[in-house]
């Protein structure tokens, strides 16, 4: 709800509230964030606690003007700074004025609630939108008269998710060209400011490390300067007190719907006061203001939850999937696909495609996708990238041919595009050599052997568009993998003047978004799946045209956990794609469990990337009734509510773990239906910890009256694994890897451990199950949990 009383704006949800005031001097004072308060109570309205009392300005600051010498900027609370008048913390906007000046002055004018068009408005850049009818908008507009400029900040509020966008537009209202040197999205100012600043880094394979820094004073930055929003320092971030766990204390998270350079500062100032913002990295961006335009930055989006980062979660996830996530896959479930990469990498024709769909056919993969290599002479990585016609060594019918087949066996076909880039080896960069980011006459530097289109060049634009377009609808293509494999370097275009070259990252974002948003409004029965490198751009504004993405190249299941752990802070699972591939897998060689590969895949969007056709009995056995279990979980899994619960960093907060043996060695989820009559959890070991043999499972999320089924995934145990103790019960003795060992391993499986009970969802949530003992060395039974390193176990909850 949006209200205006007393002089103060009011913007709450059903659980938090944001409030701020114009101050005497004309600045948006920012009052409060966090739980929703009682401002309105009879016996008294409250504000007069909220409001900070400025009677003087602090010794050796700025007193902003004669008629207010008690007003100094740099120690008030504010919805946005510009600099230049006292407030020497990070600035929400930075503008150079056509006399050089670099100081602004945005003051209060007014104020609209929009309705209908300009609620909803549409412009170049993705946006949340609203299909429940609940959201409200609010538009402040400042002006800084000095300059004729007008600053509009715009705040939505998603009441039942509890969740407040913010954007800003600048209007140069002036005869004069003004250049903006940096425009954030988002400024919350804190005067009391959280500790805990959390950002979540990495790199090509590790995406999303969970980082908390404990900011006393000066500046935390958590920004992208690769092009992308990047595996580096993804845009999500989040603000929390020492104090906060999973589950209790108050948590802030803070995304940006951009897929560019973005930049995330918490800064603690002199005072005590903190300050966040979130926008376009202001390093290597500018921006020409002419008379009469304007410029809008990219939405940012903010959740409070006093119930821990998992409250936090919720709120995004929930966000994500209703206001974020579009068209005719938002709510559809997905299908379990066959990726082609790591099973044949660029070696592939139609015989062995049409091999691998058949044998996933057979363990019931409902979609086959291609892969790289399908195209141009692509048969590495070095070349045919921009040249989209079908390699008809490889695929002799073209793609019609091998698409119909697929089709034929009753699986729907995939393919995989890069279309932002471009091989020097390449027809297209012999017609177009000025179509790249470039600095003419310059050596270039290549990742991956590629060059980036310039997508600020709107023709490159209807190049990709066109061409894409061909490619879709060459065949029945159910589905598209975008992929987007280098960083930016060289970042030069030729399509713009020398005093203009600061805006290309973002032009560079416009025109790829318009691609986007034709090619998904053209095609809207296929499902896209953002890609770069893995999780190099995972981000809201991709998710605003592609309802998933795959989150990284590292299909390693232990890493994997950690990196799905990761995104769950801010992103849906029903948004994050993840695989099953082979053993030793193929980005670290460590050899994980069948299974664990499954469950930890099974939280995602699920599918199998590795070489069926090789595959042994045993293991096409195992992984047709993987699917088949997957297939009746699948709407709670993928559209379920998430819940970590004990994770392998140790740094859920709950200090008191360390005590136990499992600190740090297990990762706990649970995801739940919507209506909470379902329930998947998964348990998830790292080492086997000698002599430990006591473990439990916590549920999340459960009706805390309602009573449950719990029971896990039944599963035969591998005589193999126990080695030459099968000799303890063998009455011949049996060489461990012999042929009597491999034969007697085939016929004689040991039953797994069988937990079965019915309990109430606060017993399951608040005590949790107290599992069967673990393998200790003392004898195997069915009474005995078996778990390897890399173990891990699904539990499902059931109401009764
Ligand atoms: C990088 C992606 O992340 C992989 O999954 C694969 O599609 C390759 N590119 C293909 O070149």
């Amino acid at each position: 709800m949006i209200q205006v009383k007393d002089g103060i704006f009011e913007l709450t949800t059903e659980h938090t509230g944001y409030y701020f005031r114009i101050l005497k001097t004309g600045h948006p004072e920012h009052l409060y964030y966090g739980r929703k308060l009682r401002l309105s109570h009879p016996a008294g309205c409250g504000a007069d606690a909220i409001t900070e009392k400025h009677a003087f300005a602090p010794g050796g600051t700025i007193a902003y003007s004669q008629e207010h010498p008690e007003m100094s900027l740099e120690d008030i609370c504010l919805e946005m700074s510009a600099g230049g008048k006292g407030d020497v913390r990070e600035p929400f906007l930075e503008v150079t004025h056509a006399d050089g000046s670099t100081t602004s002055d945005f003051l209060y004018d007014s104020y609209r609630i929009p309705s209908g068009a300009e609620a909803g408005e549409e412009y170049d850049l993705p946006r949340s939108y609203d299909a429940t009818g609940q959201a409200e908008y609010l538009v402040l507009v400042l002006k800084d008269k000095q300059y004729e400029l007008t600053l509009e900040l715009h705040y939505t509020i998603y009441p039942e998710c509890d969740v407040i966008t913010r954007y800003a537009r600048l209007i140069n209202e002036s005869r004069e060209t003004v250049h903006i040197d940096s425009m954030q999205s988002l400024q919350l100012d804190f005067a009391t400011a959280p500790l805990v600043f959390t950002t979540f880094t990495g790199s090509w394979g590790r995406e999303m490390k969970r980082t908390d820094t404990i900011v006393y004073d000066g500046k935390h930055v958590n920004a992208s300067y690769t092009g992308t929003s990047s595996s580096r320092a993804n845009p999500f971030v989040m603000l929390s007190d020492k104090s906060t766990t999973e589950d209790y204390g108050n948590c802030y998270g803070v995304n940006l719907i951009y897929s560019g350079n973005h930049y995330e500062a918490y800064e603690v100032s002199a005072y005590g006061k903190g300050r966040l913002v979130s926008g376009i990295n202001p390093r290597g961006f500018g921006w020409k203001l002419e008379p009469g335009a304007y410029f809008t930055s990219p939405e940012a989006v903010m959740a409070f939850s006093k119930d821990g980062f998992n409250g936090m979660s919720q709120c995004m996830h929930a966000f994500v999937r209703e206001h974020i996530v579009r068209g005719e896959w938002k709510k559809k479930v997905r299908p379990v696909l066959l990726n082609s990469w790591e099973a044949a990498y660029f070696d592939i024709n139609e015989k062995r495609l049409l091999n691998l769909a058949r044998a996933g056919k057979e363990v019931g993969i409902e979609l086959f996708v291609m892969d790289d290599g399908w195209f141009g002479n692509r048969d590495d990585d070095t070349q045919s990238l921009g040249d989209w016609t079908v390699n008809t060594k490889k695929l002799p019918g073209g793609l019609k041919s091998l698409v119909d087949k697929v089709r034929a066996l009753g699986l729907a076909f995939g393919i995989w595009v890069e279309p932002e880039m471009v091989n020097e080896k390449s027809k297209l960069y012999e017609e177009h050599p000025e179509w790249v980011l470039r600095i003419p006459e310059k050596p270039h530097s290549q990742g991956r052997n590629q060059m980036i289109l310039d997508l600020s060049n709107r023709e490159v634009q209807d190049y990709i568009i066109d061409s894409m377009k061909k490619v879709f609808s060459a065949a029945d293509i159910s589905y598209v993998k975008w992929d987007m494999n280098r960083i930016f370097s060289d970042v030069y275009s030729r399509n713009l003047p020398s005093d203009r070259q600061g805006e290309l990252v973002h032009r560079y974002y416009l025109g790829l978004y318009r691609c986007m948003r034709e090619l998904t409004e053209s095609f809207p029965q296929i499902l896209f799946e953002g890609c770069s490198s893995g999780g190099n751009r995972f981000d809201l504004g991709i998710l605003s045209y592609f309802p998933q993405i795959w989150a990284s190249d590292d299909t390693d299941a232990l890493c994997r956990a950690e990196i799905q752990n990761g995104y769950s802070y801010g992103y849906p699972m029903s948004c994050v794609s993840a695989h099953v591939s082979a053993c030793p897998n193929h980005q670290t060689l460590r050899v994980t469990p069948l299974e664990t590969r499954f469950n930890v895949a099974a939280f995602g969007v699920f599918g199998y990337e590795c070489n069926l056709c090789d595959c042994k009995r045993e293991d096409l056995a195992a992984i047709k009734a993987q699917i088949a279990l997957y297939k009746e979980w699948r709407e709670v899994l993928q559209f379920g509510n998430f819940y970590r619960g004990r994770s392998f960093s140790g740094n859920s907060g709950d200090f008191h773990s360390c005590l136990r043996n499992s600190d740090g060695n297990v990762m706990e989820w649970t995801c739940v239906s919507e209506d909470q009559s379902r329930a998947v959890g998964m348990l998830l070991q790292r080492q086997v910890v000698p002599n430990a043999q006591f473990e439990y499972f916590q549920a999340k999320g459960l009706d805390p009256d309602a009573a449950y089924h719990f029971y896990n995934r039944l599963l035969k145990v591998n005589v193999k694994d126990f080695g030459d103790l099968v000799n303890t019960l063998s009455p011949v003795h049996i060489r461990q890897d012999s042929l009597l060992h491999e034969l007697v391993a085939r016929f004689v499986k040991l039953d797994g451990e069988c937990e079965d009970v019915i309990a109430c969802g606060d017993v399951l949530m608040y005590a949790g199950v107290k599992l069967k003992q673990a393998f200790a060395g003392t004898g195997y039974s069915e009474e005995v949990r078996h778990f390897q390193d890399f173990g891990s176990r699904l539990y499902f909850l059931e109401k009764l």
